[in-house]
């Protein structure tokens, strides 16, 4: 990992709430693996202090790109970056998913949980097939839809809160079934904490392999502040920052 000042090279809005960065990042570009996460730093000023994290959407050096959603108000500092400015980002950080061929690869993705798994298709696609479960809360929120539709998948399940695409229902709705139908050797998911919660208790015990993404507040990204622990199955702590952000679902405390 190291840190570097880059270049923004196009901020683009999605909808009301997602933005698409694409920075010229050669180091991270060249350096990272699906998984990897960075840490930015969303002001030139002390405020806020503390750098985001986001995971990596896609790597094509010397491109990188990060797709966020603003919550609050760091990443709305983050909206306002235009092209060309410069952007100061730590990275690549944490662990990253192992390689994988000749696998059935189940892949969850709730709202913008959808970006290490985006990368991961790019990767995984080649040597494996792949089945992607996408779902937000409404038709609206599927915002790359388009991208997703034109990569290498072996089916596509969409899902959304009110039905207006895809679905009605959560992504973790059939997922059993798709498991059981299509073979399942490994899922890959990643989502909000409640999904975790309900993904664990349907597939923990239908013999695949099921690794995770977890976000958590992190302070450093490094593994100096201890901000970001995670208590596991056998009462141990591990530290997303560089224990993870992937997991083996089975080895966290839900
Ligand atoms: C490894 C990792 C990868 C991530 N990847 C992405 C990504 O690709 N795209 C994306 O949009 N977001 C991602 N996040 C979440 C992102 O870091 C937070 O949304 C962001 O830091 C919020 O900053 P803020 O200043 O805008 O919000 P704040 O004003 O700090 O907080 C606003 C709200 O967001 C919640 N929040 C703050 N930080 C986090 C966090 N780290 N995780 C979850 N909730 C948080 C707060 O509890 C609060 O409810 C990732 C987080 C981690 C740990
Ligand atoms: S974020 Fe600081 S230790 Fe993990």
């Amino acid at each position: 990992m190291k840190e570097e000042r880059y270049f923004v090279k196009e901020n683009k809005k999605i909808n009301e709430n997602y933005f698409l960065m694409k920075i010229k990042a050669e180091y991270i570009s060249k350096n990272s693996k699906p998984g990897n996460f960075v840490m930015v730093n969303v002001s030139e000023t002390f405020d806020p202090l503390l750098k985001r994290p986001f995971g990596i959407f896609k790597s094509e050096p010397p491109f990188i790109w990060l797709y966020f959603e603003v919550v609050g108000k760091g990443t709305k500092l983050l909206s306002n970056f235009k092209k060309n400015d410069k952007i100061s980002i730590l990275g690549p950080l944490g662990n990253s998913l192992p390689e994988f061929k000749n696998k059935k690869i189940l892949m969850i993705a709730g709202g913008r949980g959808i970006v290490p798994i985006f990368y991961s298709i790019n990767t995984y696609s080649q040597h494996n097939d792949i089945f992607l479960v996408y779902g937000a809360k409404s038709g609206k929120d599927l915002n790359l839809y388009e991208d997703i539709k034109s990569k290498k998948l072996k089916k596509l399940f969409l899902y959304t809160d009110d039905g207006s695409v895809g679905k009605k229902g959560f992504v973790t709705s059939d997922v059993k079934n798709i498991i059981n139908n299509n073979k399942v050797d490994i899922t890959i998911s990643c989502g909000p904490e409640p999904m975790f919660k309900t993904l664990v208790k349907k597939i923990e015990h239908v013999g695949t392999e099921n690794y995770i993404s977890m976000e958590t507040i992190m302070g450093c990204g490094f593994g100096i502040c201890h901000s970001c622990v995670k208590k596991t199955k056998n009462n141990n702590y591990k530290q997303v920052c560089t224990d993870g952000p992937i997991f083996k679902m089975e080895d966290i405390k839900w």
